[in-house]
């Protein structure tokens, strides 16, 4: 049985990346600091997985703490790397969060990698990388343009850090750059679990639906799209979390040809806001109140995904729709507001 470390595992796509592993038969260990994200969501991995894979709070960004806790772990056969800070806005009002954490955090866990080379690495990244790509949809040769906030650029430096370190210590790693997560295991029992205001498009809606908040606020009608709103490729997040275990086993198989594959991971498809609204209220019979709003700074016109490339070298595509992201959405969001615990 080989053994995966998930670093942000109790978080929105570690849980369900965690979920796809455990029930492949691997030995799941995750690392959670709970910086954003709460420890019940290990009781939602363990209802749907059958098993309560081992999970140990440890701040990765802590030089110290991470010495201390390295040989308390079973030989490690692969790490995937989710934990990070990932909110656009907050990393230009904080950027020196941003850095220390999502750097110093990969870079430690890459001095791992360097002494055990074998070991697989999986590293979280995202279409942010892009910026407003020229050309659509976006293959992985896209030119990666200045990052347009903090968080991007940790994402940006990640991928050349991982580049630098694999032909440096001679590791094979694979980075995924992911488009639009959402959605929710159709278990209800792990979903995205914002804490505060969300800040991305799907939990809002669904909190609006719920009555949490009064109106969802459209950003933008004067964009040049079909019908004025912003396109995003919006891909359910069981599908993420699946490609995350195709990855893997590309790795541990030793069958990757480069010591830096890049994937991107859509559905391929682009959405605009109002057709997820419209998505949304289709498949939950749900009413959303919604308005107009001003355009978000920093947001793009349109991105989403080329996916032959994924498809050709990893066999993998998305099978869920938006529909159907939608309802689990909605499923999760009415389990959250009606369950006991109130995480
Ligand atoms: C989607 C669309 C908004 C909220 C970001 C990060 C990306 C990744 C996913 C971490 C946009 C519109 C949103 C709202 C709206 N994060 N919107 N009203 O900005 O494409 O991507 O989150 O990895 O790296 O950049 O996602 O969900 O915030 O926005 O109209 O209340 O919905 O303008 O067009 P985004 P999003």
């Amino acid at each position: 049985m080989k053994t995966v470390l998930v670093t942000g595992g109790l978080g929105y796509i570690g849980a369900h990346t965690a979920v796809v592993l455990l029930e492949r038969g691997y030995n799941v260990v995750l690392v959670d600091n709970l910086d954003n994200t709460r420890a019940e969501v290990l009781d939602g991995i363990e209802a749907i997985a059958g098993t309560r894979p081992r999970w140990d709070n440890v701040d990765l960004s802590d030089p110290a703490a991470v010495e201390a806790w390295w040989p308390t772990l079973p030989p490690v056969d692969g790490i995937v790397h989710f934990a990070a800070h990932k909110a656009v806005g907050e990393s230009v009002a904080h950027p020196l969060k941003y850095y220390r954490n999502n750097l110093m955090s990969q870079a430690l866990l890459l001095e791992r990698v360097a002494q055990k080379p074998e070991m697989a690495f999986l590293f979280s990244s995202s279409c942010t990388v892009y910026g407003q790509a020229e050309h659509l949809p976006i293959a992985e040769g896209s030119p990666i343009l200045p990052a347009e906030s903090p968080y991007g650029n940790t994402k940006q430096i990640g991928e050349e850090m991982l580049q630098d370190a694999a032909r440096a210590y001679g590791f094979s790693a694979i980075a995924l750059r992911y488009f639009n997560p959402i959605g929710a295991h159709p278990s209800a029992r792990i979903g995205e679990l914002p804490l505060g205001v969300p800040q991305n498009l799907v939990p809002f809606v669904t909190q609006t639906a719920a009555g949490i908040r009064p109106a969802l606020s459209v950003f933008g009608n004067d964009y040049p799209t079909r019908d004025g709103t912003a396109i995003r490729d919006y891909i359910h997040v069981v599908d993420l979390a699946e490609a995350h275990a195709v990855a893997l086993e590309r790795l541990l198989n030793r069958t990757s040809e480069e010591p830096v594959e890049v994937f991107n991971l859509g559905t391929g498809t682009g959405s605009t806001v109002l057709e997820v609204i419209q998505s949304f209220e289709r498949s939950t019979g749900a009413t959303l109140p919604w308005n107009f709003a001003p355009r978000r700074p920093g947001d793009v016109v349109a991105a989403y995904a080329d996916t032959a490339k994924a498809e050709r070298v990893l066999g993998w595509k998305t099978k869920r729709t938006l529909d159907e992201a939608m309802a689990d959405a909605w499923r999760w969001q009415q389990h959250v507001l009606n369950s006991t615990s109130s995480i």
